[in-house]
């Protein structure tokens, strides 16, 4: 079958934030990114600033209002810090525009051409679940730091000094928050405007019932460069941290974004030196006999994974680390996760039920459980 929909991979991850030049500040120091473009009143926008740091492969870009009544102003105002923008790179924008909006996606921006000195850049964008859409970028015209717009901009703090200067490398994957009865509905969205596929891993009754609850459902492009996890609350004895999420977000929205990283203690230690909090795991999850006999052979001794409180899961395939970030913000809605994939390409359903259990302690001390 033809692919409807080739994508290249992820091209931005687009915040609106109260202070991006804090918030530039805050990736650069305690994510190890690097500042490389900007975009501002000196350089001819008058209303937004935007910040536009890399690592590796990985791109964010804050947004921030300079003055009131802007689209960025509005859009904090109602959900915080959020994410308002999964761009993806494409290999034609025109096709994959016209072929989404033939198939149902609401257009938002006709494909259009935008050009300086360093060539030219076409996007256009289609809204997905909530206020979040997904701007498409083919940039192999351009060789300029970001978008036409955008001047290039120096680091603000010198390279972190772990191997290769990055943290971590990549985007793995972006996960999206619905509300209740919605997830079949996007997975479906993704399915026929995207011709996106379910990964294998799903997450239904098993975790519904105990724990705060969530349904969970996979959808990938072809080649698994973009991948979207969909999460919906679902019934159970405690508030879902779902429902916090839509709660104190103000609808759906982005929940996490995985950053792939190849060393991830190297990335856990310069973190948290740099004051990043992460969930914690007891120290009965590292001490488990079935947990040690299910992982195996893992490349760093377990002592090391508990000393920084890293999971660990291992499918047929092989095994990954992962840890999660408490909230970012103040609202209690976006995190991060690292990951470091050894050949598994799961999200460690392995490890939901101590994530979880972390999560819930956390929602429980804001008094949302
Ligand atoms: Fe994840």
């Amino acid at each position: 079958m033809s692919d409807i929909f080739p994508v290249n991979g992820m091209d931005a991850v687009v915040f609106a934030v109260g202070n991006a030049k804090q918030a530039a500040h805050y990736y650069s120091s305690a994510f190890g990114m690097r500042l490389v473009a900007y975009r501002g009143p000196e350089n001819g926008s008058r209303e937004e600033v935007a910040y536009v740091l890399t690592s590796g492969s990985a791109r964010f870009e804050f947004r921030g209002a300079v003055r009131p009544g802007t689209g960025v102003a509005r859009h904090v105002a109602e959900h915080g810090d959020g994410v308002i923008d999964l761009a993806i790179e494409v290999p034609d924008v025109e096709a994959a525009y016209h072929g989404a909006v033939s198939r149902g996606a609401t257009g938002l921006v006709e494909p259009h051409t935008v050009e300086d000195d360093h060539g030219k850049v076409v996007l256009a964008a289609i809204a997905t679940y909530g206020e979040t859409r997904h701007t498409l970028v083919d940039r192999s015209n351009y060789s300029g730091p970001y978008l036409p717009g955008y001047a290039a901009a120096e680091p603000i703090v010198p390279a972190p000094e772990v191997k290769n200067g990055r943290v971590f490398q990549a985007v793995d994957h972006c996960v999206g928050n619905v509300e209740l009865g919605k997830m079949d509905e996007w997975v479906d969205f993704y399915g026929r405007i995207m011709g996106f596929t379910n990964m294998a891993e799903f997450i239904g009754d098993d975790i519904a019932t105990e724990y705060s609850a969530l349904m969970s459902k996979v959808v990938a492009d072809g080649s698994r460069k973009v991948k979207f996890p969909l999460n919906e609350p679902a019934i159970s004895k405690k508030k879902s941290q779902i429902d916090e999420y839509l709660e104190f977000y103000g609808g759906p929205g982005v929940q996490h974004i995985a950053l792939a990283t190849n060393d991830i203690l190297a990335a856990v230690d310069y973190m948290r030196e740099a004051g990043v909090k992460f969930l914690d795991t007891p120290d009965s999850y590292y001490d488990d006999p079935e947990l040690r006999a299910r992982i195996g052979q893992v490349r760093a001794p377990i002592e090391e994974l508990k000393k920084r409180k890293i999971l660990v899961d291992r499918d047929e395939d092989g095994y990954l680390l992962q840890i999660f970030t408490k909230p970012v913000q103040d609202r209690p809605t976006v995190f991060f996760e690292l990951i470091e994939r050894h050949g598994s390409l799961g999200f460690g359903k392995g490890n939901f039920k101590a994530l979880f259990e972390a999560i819930e302690r956390e929602q429980d001390l804001r008094g949302n459980l």
